[in-house]
């Protein structure tokens, strides 16, 4: 199963400033609808409880509170546990949606980023991680008007990359 975290960021890796969005992106969100359809999702609570349900797709909500729920989506207690629900459902492609917290946590466990790189500075408290080149190759731009869709893959550790033998 792949794991990809998928994220608007900004040129200071910001992505949210509590309640407010940041930017209207249409077309971004065209795409993160097209790419997710059908797929599970993996939310923090507040990120849950900023966006909701999104119809199509399987939403899996990490709390560390055990009395929460919600109706239509699946609860976590980790991160990990959220990802090894969607595995033993049957899941091709997990993504990580968010938000600072979960991206955090999430981010070594990735097969892949989906990263929307947006042209602004906004002021804004929740932030991506680093996407350090030791760890992650960029494999594709796709610029946009104001904002460019990245592709990144693991970069090969020297187990993988020294091959067999
Ligand atoms: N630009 C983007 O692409 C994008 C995407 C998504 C979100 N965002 C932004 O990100 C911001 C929200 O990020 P955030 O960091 O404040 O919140 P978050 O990551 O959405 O959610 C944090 C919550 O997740 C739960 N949690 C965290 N670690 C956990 C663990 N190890 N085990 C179980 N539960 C855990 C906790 O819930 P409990 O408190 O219930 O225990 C915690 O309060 C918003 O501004 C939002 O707009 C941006």
């Amino acid at each position: 199963m792949q794991v990809i975290a998928i994220a608007a960021v900004a040129e200071d890796r910001t992505i949210g400033s509590g309640q407010d969005m940041l930017w209207h992106l249409p077309e971004d969100f065209r795409r993160f609808k097209a790419v997710t359809m059908g797929h599970t999702l993996v939310f923090g609570r507040r990120t849950f409880e900023q966006i909701g349900r999104l119809p199509g797709r399987s939403l899996i909500v990490c709390t560390r509170d055990r009395s929460w729920s919600a109706e239509g989506v699946e609860v976590a207690h980790s991160v990990p546990q959220a990802i090894g629900m969607a595995r033993r459902a049957g899941e091709q492609i997990c993504f990580i949606a968010g938000g600072a917290q979960i991206y955090a946590q999430a981010l070594e466990l990735c097969t892949g980023l989906d990263i929307t790189e947006v042209h602004l500075r906004p002021a804004g408290a929740a932030r991506f991680p680093e996407i350090s080149p030791e760890r992650w190759r960029e494999v594709s731009r796709e610029p946009r008007q104001g904002f460019d869709f990245v592709a990144y893959l693991p970069v090969a550790g020297p187990s993988e990359s020294t091959g067999e033998g």
